[in-house]
C-alpha cells in the first residue's frame, strides 16, 4: 500500500492505514462516543472479513506505542460509485485533519478501481461533517425525510465527482 504518512500542522502524528481485526474495539468505542448509528463490533468484522467491496481505514496516532486508533472511515463500492458508510474522529482529536485525510485516502484507495462518484448521507444538523464534506467538494443532491432513526431525522444526501 501507498505511503500514508500525513503530519498535521497542529502537533499530530497520524498515520492512515487499512483496519485491522485487532483495531475493532477501539473503532466501537470511537463510533459509540461519536453519536454515530450504531454498526457495531460484528458489522464492522463482517465487512471486513466478507465483503471484498468494503474500504476500512483507521488513523493511528504516531505518538502512542500501542498505536492507539484516532479515528475510521468504513465504505464500499458499487461498480462507479464509493458509499460512505462511516466516518468519525476521536473526540480528543478533532479538527486535526484526520477526518479529510481518511475521506482523502479512501478517494485515493477507490478512484483507480474505477471509482467516478462519492455518495453519501448525513444527519441534516451535522454542520461539522457536511462543513467537512463541502471542503472536499461535496455537493447536496438530495433530502431524505425522517431517515435516520434515534433521534429521527432528515439525511442530507451529498455527491462528490472523482474523475
Ligand atoms: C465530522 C468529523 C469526522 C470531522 O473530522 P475532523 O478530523 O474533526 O475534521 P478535520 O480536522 O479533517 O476537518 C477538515 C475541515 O472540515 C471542516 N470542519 C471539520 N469539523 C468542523 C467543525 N466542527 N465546524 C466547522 N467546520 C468543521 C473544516 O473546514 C475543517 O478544516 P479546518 O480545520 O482547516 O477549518 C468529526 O467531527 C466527527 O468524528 N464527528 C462525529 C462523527 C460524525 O458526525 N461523522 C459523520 C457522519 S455522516
Amino acid at each position: 500500500m501507498a505511503d500514508l504518512r500525513r503530519t498535521t500542522e497542529m502537533h499530530v502524528t497520524f498515520s492512515i492505514d487499512r483496519m485491522r481485526e485487532r483495531d475493532l474495539l477501539q473503532v466501537v468505542d470511537i463510533e459509540e462516543a461519536s453519536g454515530l448509528n450504531r454498526w457495531g463490533y460484528d458489522s464492522y468484522r463482517r465487512e471486513m472479513l466478507k465483503n471484498p467491496t468494503s474500504v476500512l481505514l483507521v488513523a493511528r496516532s504516531s505518538h502512542t506505542t500501542d498505536s492507539e486508533v484516532i479515528g475510521f472511515f468504513a465504505g464500499w463500492t458499487v461498480e462507479d460509485e464509493m458509499h460512505v458508510n462511516n466516518i468519525a474522529a476521536h473526540p480528543g482529536y478533532r479538527r486535526m485533519g484526520i477526518g479529510k485525510s481518511l475521506m482523502q485516502t479512501a478517494i485515493d484507495i477507490a478512484r483507480p478501481c474505477g471509482v467516478k462518484i462519492v455518495v453519501l448521507e448525513v444527519r441534516a444538523s451535522n454542520e461539522s461533517a457536511q462543513s467537512l464534506y463541502r471542503k472536499l467538494g461535496f455537493r447536496f443532491v438530495a433530502r431524505r425525510r425522517d431517515y435516520y432513526r434515534f433521534p429521527t431525522e432528515d439525511a442530507m444526501v451529498m455527491k462528490l465527482a472523482i474523475d
